[in-house]
């Protein structure tokens, strides 16, 4: 991506990363992700916003070369997180006379991660302001959005909140603004599951705090920015509420075709009922579209087989996720098969139980179903849509 303007005398000047596969060596990138770095021009300062991933620090050094940047005055770091962060003391070194601008909390993390002195920092406070001249940096602390030392920038004269990682999404293209809702809705909601979701409570604090900014655009650190009116607000409202829909998510393993069977009839069964019904099959499915379902999901059923007397290992890795992302879920169960015994049921319930979930009365078969075991299922499709019919 080359350096783009946005306004007078403010510049994207950060990277796409097309081809990364995985984010934090976990979250699946179909549509790659972007490092968004801000350059802002004063009439007496220059602030440069974030930085990027180390690998891509070259093109950021390119982009400030095009827009013949030979001095950078603040470097204001957002969040420690090295996706921003990583490439500020290769910064410093191109920079030697910039200082760093960040809250306490980031300094120190910064500190640790990467080993920069403690003398190149500004420290500011919640609500502070800098002067860049002509332009007014405002920093508000955002905690948890998504680490604990986050926080956002507002450029008052121009009303754009620098916004870091909330309000992102993981989409790399050159267009600095991307107006195709129907591709970009699903990308910064699938970013919000997999980061955001565990942190909605605060989430909608930041929110309340950032609401009576006049805000014109909010320029994200990763993926394109948002125009006032634009979709990502009530979106993070929508998403960020405690609100559940009727939907069931299935994620499922079978080895040999019984739970899969299991999942089907099931699957049918809550559809009749009218309920919507997701299905991921855990040795073909995206992690990150199961975490986008779980975002709307009321209950979640696991369908496993055992296997060395317990869940399959692809179903405890995917429950483990379910229970570190914290989705608004009510209610759950288990469907599987076995072939002679096990502890499916008891290392699934445990492995999820900081949910706080209302389980439903799991169905585990011998073998592969019978009729009396597609009865069963019937009677979970009830059951669920009983506890629906009450939310
Ligand atoms: Fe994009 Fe939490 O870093």
């Amino acid at each position: 991506m080359v350096a783009q303007k946005i306004r007078e005398n403010i510049y994207a000047v950060g990277a796409l990363d097309r081809d990364r596969k995985l984010f934090d060596e976990l979250i699946p990138l179909p549509d790659g992700t972007s490092y968004n770095s801000y350059l802002i021009k004063g009439s007496e300062k220059v602030a440069l916003l974030d930085s990027v991933d180390p690998p891509m620090y070259g093109k950021l050094l390119e982009n400030l070369k095009d827009l013949s940047v030979k001095k950078i005055d603040y470097i204001i770091v957002h969040h420690g997180e090295q996706d921003h962060s990583g490439s500020t003391a290769m910064l410093l070194k191109d920079f030697p006379d910039a200082r760093l601008v960040t809250n306490k909390k980031c300094m120190s993390i910064l500190i640790e991660l990467l080993q920069v002195p403690e003398s190149k920092f500004i420290v500011v406070e919640d609500g502070e302001t800098l002067t860049l001249g002509d332009k007014t940096l405002q920093f508000i602390l955002t905690p948890w959005v998504h680490w604990p030392e986050t926080m956002v920038t507002y450029l008052k004269e121009e009303k754009i909140l620098f916004s870091c990682d909330f309000f992102g999404s993981h989409y790399a293209t050159d267009e600095l603004f991307f107006n195709d809702r129907e591709i970009l809705y699903p990308a910064a909601k699938r970013y919000f599951a997999e980061i955001m979701m565990p942190f909605r409570t605060i989430i909608r604090k930041n929110m309340e705090r950032l609401k009576d900014l006049d805000i014109e655009i909010i320029a994200p650190s990763h993926g394109p920015l948002h125009r006032q009116g634009d979709f990502i607000w009530d979106a993070y409202k929508d998403w960020s509420s405690e609100a559940v829909k009727n939907e069931v998510v299935i994620p499922y393993v079978s080895m040999h075709g019984s739970t899969g069977a299991m999942v089907k009839y099931l699957e049918k069964a809550l559809a009749e009922r009218g309920i919507t019904v997701k299905t991921f099959h855990l040795t073909e499915s995206d992690l990150g579209d199961l975490a986008a379902a779980l975002l709307d999901a009321a209950t979640i059923v696991i369908g496993t087989p055992t296997i060395l007397a317990g869940p399959h290992p692809n179903i405890i890795y995917a429950a483990y996720l379910v229970k570190v992302l914290r989705p608004k879920l009510r209610f759950g169960s288990i469907i599987g098969s076995f072939g002679w015994a096990g502890k499916t049921v008891e290392i699934l319930a445990d492995i999820i139980s900081s949910l706080k979930l209302e389980i439903i009365e799991p169905v585990i078969v011998k073998g592969y179903p019978k009729e009396s075991d597609f009865k069963l299922l019937d009677g979970l499709a009830d059951g669920i849509l009983s506890r629906h019919k009450e939310l």
